[in-house]
């Protein structure tokens, strides 16, 4: 038995951050943005709005969609490395807001790959037959370990959430294949250096801004553009699956132009690659689900269409999942 998507959802905070505001605040241009990462604005939380207050209206538009009260709901899985706080999952904080009294949760924590990580777990425990309706969100409040006046991180992400219900296929619609890889060797390129286990949160982590984004851009760049590429074009040899048979790739969304290289390995066209980087930035663990969600939303589905998602981010983390739409 496979496990398959039967609603989609996404929400996106309504403050938005374009380059042109970026301009005022760090030393950079809407031109580098744009050329460079293929970015025109980003979304951004308002004051006291947290990751669980994302991931809740992307649970109530799936419940809406699927027609489903709260307590149907058996398990919530929400791939985030922004939780709302460090103890207390984004996952508990979501049953609770929505009211799934029968459901358990926890939160998955594989920066950008998360969304793909959760998905794998969520299906496996789908096919396992003791679970059949699981929601799957991945989101981020990147606006929360930002510092805006780095202009290497700030003009890279923003904020939001999407996700999925998953429920029992009765047909061979669903999840096709996954490969999943880890190395955390990289854990340095891309990282919050301070506010774990490792450096408590002190006056000194605060006062060398340890508690934001640290990226070596060009070592992620170079990580992803080779990696994404690979275990996108190796999940389709290994199903068999040539590039024109593809109906959409939803990529991590990053950069445009790793998007660009993963589509070119796997001899993909343009119009076979979904693209919204420019509308919303680089939202973590919420750029695949977000996708999907336009993607079906803009009708680009049918049933049967086969869909491949490949994701990479900090760890480092990198991965792709096959979908048969149902
Ligand atoms: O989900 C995973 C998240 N992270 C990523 O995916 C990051 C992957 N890396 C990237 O996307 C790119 O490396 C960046 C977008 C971060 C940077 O683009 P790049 O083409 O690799 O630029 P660069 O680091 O090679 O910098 C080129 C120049 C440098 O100036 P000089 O030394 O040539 O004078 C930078 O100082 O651009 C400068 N620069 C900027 N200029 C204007 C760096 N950031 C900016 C900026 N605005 N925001």
């Amino acid at each position: 038995m496979k496990a398959k998507i039967t609603a989609t959802a996404k929400y996106l905070p309504k403050n938005t951050l374009t380059n042109l505001d970026l301009e005022k605040m760090v030393d950079t241009s809407d031109e580098w943005i744009l050329s460079r990462t293929g970015i025109e604005k980003r979304h951004l939380v308002s004051n006291g709005e947290a990751t669980s207050d994302m991931c809740k209206e992307v649970a109530l538009e799936l419940l809406k969609k699927s027609n489903k009260n709260p307590d149907e709901i058996d398990l919530i899985l929400v791939a985030t490395s922004t939780p709302d706080v460090p103890v207390v999952s984004t996952a508990a904080l979501v049953q609770d807001k929505i009211g799934a009294k029968n459901a358990w949760g926890y939160d998955i924590v594989a920066a950008c790959t998360g969304f793909v990580y959760a998905m794998e777990t969520g299906a496996k425990l789908v096919e396992s037959g003791k679970y059949k309706n699981v929601i799957v969100i991945g989101a981020d409040t990147m606006s929360s370990i930002i510092d805006y006046t780095d202009r290497n991180t700030c003009v890279i992400f923003g904020d939001g959430g999407g996700g999925v219900l998953l429920e029992p296929s009765d047909d061979d619609c669903g999840v096709l294949d996954s490969i999943l890889l880890a190395d955390g060797s990289g854990h340095k390129y891309l990282t919050v250096p301070a506010g774990g286990s490792l450096r408590p949160a002190s006056k000194e982590t605060i006062d060398k801004k340890m508690h934001y984004v640290y990226q070596d851009g060009k070592a992620v760049f170079k990580f992803a553009v080779k990696n994404m590429a690979d275990v996108s074009k190796e999940i389709l040899d290994k199903n068999n699956i040539e590039g024109k048979d593809l109906k959409l790739f939803i990529p991590h969304q990053a950069n445009k132009r790793i998007i660009d290289a993963a589509a070119r390995r796997c001899g993909l066209s343009e119009k076979q690659v979904l693209v919204n980087i420019n509308k919303y930035g680089n939202t973590t663990a919420g750029t695949i689900p977000i996708a999907l969600d336009d993607a079906v939303e803009a009708k680009m589905l049918e049933k049967n269409d086969i869909v491949l998602f490949a994701a990479f981010g900090g760890g480092f983390t990198w991965g792709s999942m096959l979908i048969k739409w149902s």
